[in-house]
């Protein structure tokens, strides 16, 4: 799938190390991270935007993958964070991420959100709705500190992989309405309160996207807003948000663009348009998840069971599934795979990979094309890096997998693989009467 991943040998290999290798050392299910894939998707967004001679921010997603080692590569990137609730603050910074390049997300953050990111002075926050206005304007006046803030809006565009929708008035539980003046009104009051430093407008489209057309249509919405605000309110936005959703490729079918496609476009689009209205160029500022970690995580799994019914499919059973990975159950998603063990063999069968949960749904590949495949034999689904250990859970009480990164021949574990003690850590004993 990715340049970093060769053939060498009989064993596939990743970021310089054999997996199969790898699967024996930290046992499987295991997810492996090619850091310099992760340092070189991060780049090319960077890149672009200084090519360009653009001020800009690339904010990493945490939501796709965060973990302190990886929060601690993303930050020797010089990436700043996207953050979505405490626990993804908390790892931020238990990371060391820099504060103030740390942003807050989320369509109802609580008290004790918002206290945590006023105490750790993080560098904004993206406003949702009037009732965090609200919590907002007591807490940072309780706390006397001025936080900058973006607002965050729907223009009415829903951004699909292939194609886009244009909707008059978004139907979204995230951010403020363009269409019917409760943007506006929330601007308005976040910008006559000392306490709020509006610095611009946020807005994200989707996920997993190919075509830059939706995002250009964004810009365009959004301009379209300033340019009102600008002539009812003298607002200049210092900074324009304008989300993640870069999409990657997960199997063949998938055509993403190149990385720094997207940002070319936004910039292009951006310029033009300020240009127009005669303001300077706000500073550019993107959250891609998927398109940092995304393609730079494999995940490992040791094959077990293997059922076949003649004339119908043969079922292939691994150690993990919609535990570890539970996009294809939850969004039909789709992945490529190979055996890890026989990458050099020719392909001759026809199998469905199924999980080990006690759910019929619990399929992560149908109809993969496989050398003749037995038990004991690993599999590697690729693409797996971003939402794949994030939205890891814990049905029929498996244990979390384990996370490795691999760099230039090295491996480091990063996360441990969960134990069972750790699993009942929490359960507290039935007590009667
Ligand atoms: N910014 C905002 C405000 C977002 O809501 C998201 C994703 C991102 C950035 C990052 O998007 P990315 O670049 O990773 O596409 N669990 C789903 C994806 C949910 C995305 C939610 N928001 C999946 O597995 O496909």
């Amino acid at each position: 799938m990715t340049e970093r991943i060769t053939k060498v040998a009989e064993n596939l290999n990743v970021g310089g190390i054999d997996t199969v290798k790898l699967a024996k050392k930290h046992g499987t299910p295991l997810f492996i991270y090619d850091i310099n894939k992760v340092r070189e998707n991060a780049q090319a967004f960077v890149h672009t935007f200084q090519r360009l001679g653009v001020n800009s921010q690339v904010a990493y997603a945490s939501k796709a993958f965060s973990s302190i080692a990886i929060l601690q590569v993303v930050k020797e990137e010089g990436l700043s964070l996207d953050v979505v609730s405490q626990g993804e603050l908390h790892t931020a910074l238990q990371a060391g991420f820099p504060t103030d390049r740390i942003h807050m997300h989320g369509n109802n953050k609580s008290i004790e959100e918002l206290e945590m990111a006023i105490e750790n002075k993080i560098g904004c926050i993206v406003v949702d709705n009037f009732y965090e206005i609200e919590l907002l304007e007591h807490l940072l006046e309780k706390y006397n500190h001025k936080m900058s803030v973006l607002i965050r809006v729907t223009p009415g565009i829903e951004a699909h992989t292939h194609d886009y929708i244009l909707t008059g008035q978004e139907d979204s539980k995230f951010g403020f309405d363009l269409s019917n003046g409760q943007a506006e009104q929330a601007l308005m009051r976040l910008m006559t309160n000392e306490y709020f430093h509006v610095e611009g407008i946020h807005c994200h489209i989707g996920s997993q996207i190919f075509e830059t057309t939706g995002f250009v249509m964004a810009v365009k919405k959004l301009f379209d807003a300033i340019g009102k605000w600008n002539k009812n309110h003298g607002f200049i936005p210092e900074v324009l948000n304008l989300g993640g959703g870069f999409g990657i490729k997960y199997t063949d079918e998938d055509e993403p663009r190149p990385l720094g496609h997207y940002v070319e476009a936004l910039v292009e689009e951006v310029k033009e348009q300020a240009n127009q209205l005669q303001i300077p160029i706000p500073e550019i500022w993107i959250e891609p998840g998927r398109a940092i970690v995304g393609d730079a995580g494999t995940t490992l799994y040791n094959i077990g069971s293997i059922k076949e019914i003649p004339g119908v499919r043969k079922y292939v059973s691994v150690d993990g599934g919609m535990t570890d990975n539970i996009r294809p159950a939850l969004y039909n998603a789709k992945y490529a795979a190979v055996v890890a063990n026989k990458v050099n063999e020719p392909l001759e069968e026809t199998v469905s990979i199924a999980g080990k949960c006690c759910e019929s749904g619990d399929m992560l590949i149908w109809d993969l094309q496989v050398p003749k495949v037995e038990s004991g034999d690993i599999l590697a689904v690729f693409s797996t890096g971003a939402y794949g250990y994030a939205m890891a859970n814990h049905y029929n009480r498996f244990p979390k997998a384990a996370v490795v990164f691999v760099e230039d021949g090295q491996d480091q574990l990063v996360v441990k693989r969960e134990q069972y003690n750790e699993l009942t850590r929490l359960d507290l004993p039935y007590e009667r009467g």
